[in-house]
């Protein structure tokens, strides 16, 4: 069992970026948690800035992980290019957010991404990821008992 996290922009700064909305905790505190919690699943984590680097990604890890958690940050609400990205690949992705998108701003109740994801979860923290990764084994779960 293989997942593949990937956080876009500015989810390197977390614990310091906008504590208020996005929390103190530092992310490699909480993968370390993750990690240990899914001890059977290999989860591998990439960050970019970069759209570009983004999509490399998907295109790299999208035919033969189980799943990709994907927070796209601001991306989601603008990027074409990795709503196609996602759609090109035959891993599902989960979309994720920190913070719950629809208590905020206008531009951000709106995804372009959400089409092409096995589902969305926001608003629940970093427990967001969590919820995501079990979504995924689950799904894997039925698939194989389907067959
Ligand atoms: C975010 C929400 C986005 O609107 C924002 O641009 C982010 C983080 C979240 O995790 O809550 O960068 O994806």
């Amino acid at each position: 069992m293989r997942i593949q996290i990937i956080n876009g922009p500015h989810l390197n700064l977390l614990g310091v970026r906008e504590p208020e909305i996005y929390g103190k905790r530092a992310w490699e505190d909480y993968l370390k948690e993750l990690r240990n919690r899914y001890h059977d699943v290999r989860i591998d984590y990439f960050q970019s800035n970069l759209e570009g680097e983004i999509i490399n990604m998907i295109q790299e890890v999208g035919f033969d992980r189980d799943g990709i958690v994907l927070n796209a940050g601001a991306y989601t609400h603008t990027s074409i290019a990795i709503l196609d990205a996602i759609k090109s690949v035959s891993t599902p992705t989960v979309e994720v957010h920190i913070s719950n998108v629809h208590q905020r701003e206008e531009f951000r109740r709106h995804s372009v991404i959400s089409p092409a994801c096995m589902g969305v979860i926001c608003g629940f923290g970093l427990d967001s990821y969590t919820l995501a990764v079990q979504a995924i084994l689950n799904k894997v779960a039925s698939d194989a008992e389907e067959m």
